[in-house]
């Protein structure tokens, strides 16, 4: 028996794992041991990434572009992602003000370890993305998990907002298409934040990673395009993994005043160096192809959800709001159970793998994920429906 006592860092040891791994883990197994297993819990498109991105990085290779490139992205890079920022958002940044990283996590971990000092409050709207407490806290921030419901569509308003910053409050994660929820946030409701933060100088980290994934809104509006006093306070995070099925190539990106993005180009310089150089390549392809690729998958994840929407129709005990955007369905079970049982339950009674709501702050509710076929979300649904039923 093992007797070291291992004094790993108090940060690092505060951490927990992550909830949706958990599932994921178990539905392998199942896998393995032959089980027809229904994936809902997929956190990424299950769409392969476009060939002509693909050869763009075939071609960085052969090209022996192979080499470091600066720590925040080649300028070719930051150059064009500053148009598309122009472009689709009424953003003005400089390739200077951006920073390429590895993915949209990295540069969501690098801005928080920027921005905060030990003791620093980050203001986390529940449901929340899983990452973004264990991140404050391995930058040594404390976090207030700020509870929105069904009521609310679960949206933050302004007026919550204002009664939960106290003198401590520096920072607010704003995640619009959110994961868990799908919701997204219109004009009217992010400028009516955006005044609660200017006036309380907290800074606003706005994940947008899910931002070329929206259904039914006309256009995507971006906190930092609502004046001047907020672009300041904003540092605005996007990346390719979504939208162009490239969540292995592990390309993201930060925005926001000079410098914040100074110091992430100090921090990144000395932790990971660039992001590979190949990736980069196949991200500014992407950026710079035309964007049918992009509709068509858009298209295709609507289609789902509306199949999704209409399965759970037909189940009384389940409860959901319409996404506005991403590919999940975030349902009520509360009628049914404890969560994370109700899963491993489903999990291991009729092989369907869907993610528990605890780890997103939500007890009672279940991400479901449309990222996967429309024979897989028939079948799935057809099982989790009959599952239901028989228990009641
Ligand atoms: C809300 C949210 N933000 C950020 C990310 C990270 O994306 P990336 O793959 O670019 O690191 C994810 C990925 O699941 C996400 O769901």
């Amino acid at each position: 028996m093992e007797t070291l006592n291992l004094q790993v860092n108090k940060r690092i040891r505060s951490i927990v794992g992550s909830s949706t791994l958990a599932i994921t883990a178990r539905a392998k197994e199942l896998k393995a041991q032959g089980c027809d297993v229904v994936n809902f819990a997929a956190g990424e498109p299950d769409f392969d990434t476009p060939d002509s991105i693909k050869a763009a990085a075939i071609k960085a290779i052969e090209n022996g572009f192979t080499k470091y490139t600066p720590s925040i992205g080649t300028i070719d890079l930051r150059e064009r992602i500053a148009q598309k920022f122009k472009e689709d958002n009424k953003l003005d940044y400089t390739p200077s003000q951006i920073a390429v990283s590895c993915g949209a996590k990295h540069s969501i971990y690098n801005i928080i370890q920027v921005l905060i000092d030990d003791g620093d409050e980050v203001l986390i709207p529940s449901p929340y993305w899983v990452s973004y407490p264990e991140m404050v806290k391995l930058a040594g921030g404390t976090y207030k998990v700020i509870p929105t419901t069904a009521e609310s569509n679960f949206k933050l308003t302004a007026s919550q907002l204002s009664e939960s910053i106290t003198n401590h409050s520096k920072v607010l994660i704003l995640n619009s298409p959110s994961n868990p929820t799908g919701m997204l946030y219109s004009k009217e409701e992010l400028e009516s934040i955006a005044e609660v933060c200017v006036k309380n100088n907290v800074f606003v980290i706005s994940d947008e990673i899910y931002e070329k994934l929206i259904y039914d809104a006309p256009e995507y509006i971006s906190i930092a395009s609502l004046g001047k006093e907020i672009y300041d306070l904003t540092v605005t995070v996007n990346g390719v993994s979504k939208a162009y099925a490239m969540t292995g190539w592990r390309i993201g990106y930060s925005a926001g005043s000079q410098a914040i993005i100074d110091y992430v180009k100090k921090f990144q310089d000395h932790s990971t160096s660039n992001p590979a150089s190949i990736s980069q390549m196949a991200a500014l392809q992407a950026l710079n192809e035309p964007q049918e690729s992009i509709v068509a998958m858009r298209e295709e994840f609507q289609k789902r959800r509306d199949q999704m929407m209409t399965a759970f129709d037909e189940v009384p005990q389940v409860k959901y709001i319409k996404p506005d955007g991403a590919f999940y369905l975030f349902c009520d079970f509360s009628q049914l159970g404890v969560s994370l049982d109700i899963a491993k339950q489903i999990l291991d009674d009729v092989n369907v793998a869907i993610i528990p709501g605890e780890g997103f702050g939500a007890p009672g509710f279940m991400r479901l994920s449309f990222a996967t076929s429309t024979e897989q979300i028939a079948e799935g649904t057809k099982r989790i429906a009959q599952w239901i039923k028989k228990r009641s």
